[in-house]
């Protein structure tokens, strides 16, 4: 079989391990063939691919980003897009299947070329949010939340020096995870959510009551939260929380608020792409190896249309129909455990 993968959205520790997983198992155990598509779909739509061979991902485990590449190209738009285009591509260059790393957009689109032009794909899901359904963790997560977690330690001390309040904004367009875990892990007195609006008046009362017990606050907030009020705000000027921090960044918002509501100077930390920048853990290797390896293992069983997925300890497989059916947002009972350390 000639399998060609590729990485498609934003980039994420651990693409690599993926693409090694798979090459050296379909290598040793099954004498497949490999190409990589660059730039993601853009070199699926534009015949633009390189072999891949067993010396090509020698060491690439602890490698950050893509040696693929990646982009945010639509395998439906311009000349070679589209089912049809795309199976004669694979025709006249003895490509069987895609093995599609993607999240969200770039796994519907994957789906919509099995399901409308059945194209042979299998997805391996991607995202440094962890905001896809069907699967508990995705590999990048990890590293993200170690990044974060170094940055709240590093701010934790000069916020104490000066007595200030300091604002973490950490990725996290839809959901909160990353906030959630590197919050708990720095020991942050509040963790802003998407899914969690809260008033100005609420974070100023837990501000408040870090500084009467003679500590600096710290405050970890998603890029997507919204103060109570905004999501309908943004709405109606037809914006949302993807669109928002590209105007300003929610912790750039925050940070003269609260010094305006408690009086405690505040300042503004975005950490930005530094969270997907980089060697991912080992945690995130292990996973990323094992995905890839049953990604291939899925191939060879003609499981088309599906996605490996983290599933407890076990590496599963759900249709990319019930992968991208949804988001996988903090449960309540997740973002209440965080509570005992705020204010
Ligand atoms: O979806 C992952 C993500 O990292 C989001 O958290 C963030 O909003 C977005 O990608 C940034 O995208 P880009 O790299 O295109 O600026």
């Amino acid at each position: 079989m000639k399998i060609g993968i590729l990485t498609s959205g934003g980039d994420c520790p651990g693409l690599n391990a993926v693409i090694r997983g798979a090459v050296l198992q379909g290598v040793i155990e099954h004498d497949t063939e490999f190409v990589g598509f660059k730039w993601g779909w853009k070199g699926v739509v534009e015949e633009d691919f390189v072999p891949l061979v067993r010396h090509d991902v020698r060491g690439l485990a602890r490698q950050g980003g893509t040696i693929l590449h990646s982009s945010r190209t639509n395998p439906f738009e311009g000349e070679g897009g589209g089912p049809e285009n795309i199976q004669r591509m694979m025709d006249r260059n003895g490509i069987d299947a895609l093995m599609v790393i993607g999240g969200e957009g770039t796994l519907t689109a994957a789906r919509r070329l099995w399901d409308e032009g059945g194209i042979k794909v299998i997805g391996v899901p991607k995202t440094i949010d962890n905001d896809l359904a069907a699967t508990d963790y995705s590999f990048g997560f990890d590293t993200a939340v170690e990044i974060a977690t170094e940055a709240i330690d590093r701010l934790r001390t000069t916020a104490d020096s000066h007595g200030r309040c300091m604002v973490l904004e950490v990725m996290g367009r839809h959901v909160g995870w990353i906030a959630l875990h590197s919050g708990i892990a720095g020991g942050a007195h509040a963790i802003l959510i998407p899914e969690h609006p809260q008033s100005i008046e609420q974070i100023a009362e837990w501000v408040e009551s870090v500084r009467d017990r003679g500590r600096a606050p710290l405050v970890v907030v998603a890029e997507g939260f919204m103060l109570d009020g905004m999501t309908e705000a943004y709405s109606d000027k037809g914006l949302d929380a993807f669109n928002r921090p590209r105007l300003g960044g929610i912790a750039e918002q925050l940070a003269p608020m609260i010094e305006a509501a408690t009086g405690i100077e505040s300042r503004a930390t975005v950490l930005g792409h530094i969270q997907r920048g980089g060697a991912p853990t080992g945690y995130d290797r292990v996973l990323a190896t094992r995905l890839g390896i049953h990604a291939v293992e899925a191939a060879y069983d003609g499981a088309w249309g599906e996605m490996v997925t983290l599933r407890g300890t076990e590496i599963e497989r759900v249709s990319i129909a019930e992968a991208t059916g949804g988001l996988n947002v903090v449960p309540e009972s997740r973002y209440a455990e965080a509570k005992i350390f705020f204010g």
